[in-house]
């Protein structure tokens, strides 16, 4: 109850929230800063690397099947070998697992959220031992939290299933995360950093919203957030990043090709200077939200370099087989390395 009011419901299909907590000192001041994975907000280009991908996901037995697109059946391999180049004299940092590692040490990590989260959290796990083969790790799951630890580095890197601040209910139309709910805060006490992005169906009282009015509620629900975020987190303990709107490739028309399947038998990122859909609807509203903080929230911004990549998602080859077109989450290794990219060179940036 408290700071939230009204009871706000959010049917979401995407929540994502990193957290890095800080065991021992907090680190120093921070800046208000939208991570665009390039220098100074430009755009860029995915070329082809043969250096790529970042791992084989072989290495990480613990990954997913869902995510797992080769191992379920996908024979293009194209859609591995992509790097994100930031236009002009940028780009982004190669992943060193052990710089990463020991900025991190004696902290926490935390991915809150949806399937979203998970594979984010995934592809980080995946790319932190690929580069430590030989580190001890545990990995566990209780109660909806995964821990995934290095205990030589004081490392854990954890994703907690579903709500912040938010229960999950059930509605007609999915399932709905109450915004008005603190039960799961005992999670994120001294949390340093937080990440957010998309929501599909959003519900207040008892009025469910798609479209054009589900913006309306994601943009209630984002200030309901936002609210909490400004009042009951300290800037001088706890990074708070949003992480920007995923975008789906469930509509051919949205890149002009209104007779393809979805993004079935997409074999490469769309050789467009622009998405011909335009920016995402819910990638503005969030920007405009936060922007409107006080908080110093860091936007890592994965929608426009995401919104090209419509190779990379499982279609077919997500949960086993052809029974469902998955062309929300990514495929593994794919398009979240390089959101952890973007992360790490935020974090590596700010000194952690
Ligand atoms: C993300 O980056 C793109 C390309 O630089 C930019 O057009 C867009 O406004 C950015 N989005 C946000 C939310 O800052
Ligand atoms: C991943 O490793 C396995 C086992 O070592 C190997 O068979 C496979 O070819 C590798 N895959 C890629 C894409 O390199
Ligand atoms: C995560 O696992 C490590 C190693 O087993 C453990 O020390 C730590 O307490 C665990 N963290 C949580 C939040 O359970
Ligand atoms: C919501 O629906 C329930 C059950 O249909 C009803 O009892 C309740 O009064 C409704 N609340 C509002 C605010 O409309
Ligand atoms: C895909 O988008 C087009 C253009 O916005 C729209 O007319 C069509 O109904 C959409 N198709 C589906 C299946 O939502």
């Amino acid at each position: 109850m408290g700071v939230f009011g009204g009871a706000i419901f959010v049917v979401i299909s995407l929540l994502v929230v990193l957290a890095v907590t800080t065991l021992g000192h907090a680190t120093g001041k921070r800046e208000e800063t939208v991570e665009t994975g390039s220098c100074g907000g430009i755009a860029g280009t995915w070329v082809y690397d043969s250096s790529y991908p970042l791992y084989n996901s072989s290495q990480c037995p613990f990954l997913q099947k869902q995510f797992k697109c080769l191992e379920n059946g996908r024979l293009d391999t194209d859609y591995l070998k992509y790097r994100w180049k930031p236009a002009g004299d940028c780009d982004l940092p190669r992943f060193d697992g052990r710089a990463f590692l020991f900025g991190l040490r004696g902290k926490r990590l935390m991915f809150v959220g949806d399937s979203l989260g998970l594979n984010q959290w995934q592809s980080l796990t995946c790319m932190v031992l690929t580069a430590v083969p030989d580190a001890k790790y545990t990995s566990t799951t209780v109660a909806g939290l995964s821990n995934f630890s290095f205990p030589e580095y004081g490392v854990q890197l954890m994703f907690f299933r579903d709500a912040f601040l938010v229960d999950i209910v059930s509605t007609s139309t999915g399932r709905a995360l109450r915004l008005d709910s603190l039960q799961n805060a005992k999670i994120w006490e001294g949390v340093d950093v937080l990440i957010f992005n998309s929501w599909d169906y959003i519900q207040e009282g008892n009025k469910t919203y798609k479209d054009m009015n589900r913006l309306v509620a994601y943009e209630k629900a984002l200030n309901t957030w936002v609210k909490w975020v400004d009042s009951s987190v300290d800037p001088s303990k706890t990074t708070v990043f949003y992480q920007g709107v995923s975008p789906d490739h469930a509509n051919a028309s949205d890149w002009a090709e209104p007779k393809a399947n979805a993004c079935l038998d997409q074999t490469r990122p769309l050789a467009v200077s622009r998405y011909p859909a335009g920016p995402s609807p819910a990638e503005l509203v969030a920007e405009k939200v936060i922007r409107s903080m006080t908080y110093p929230v860091r936007l890592l911004n994965v929608t426009y370099l995401s919104q090209f990549r419509v190779d990379g998602h499982p279609s077919v080859y997500g949960f086993g087989g052809h029974r469902n077109m998955d062309c929300s989450h990514w495929c593994l290794p794919g398009v979240p390395d390089t959101w952890n990219l973007i992360l790490y060179q935020s974090l590596v940036a700010n000194n952690f």
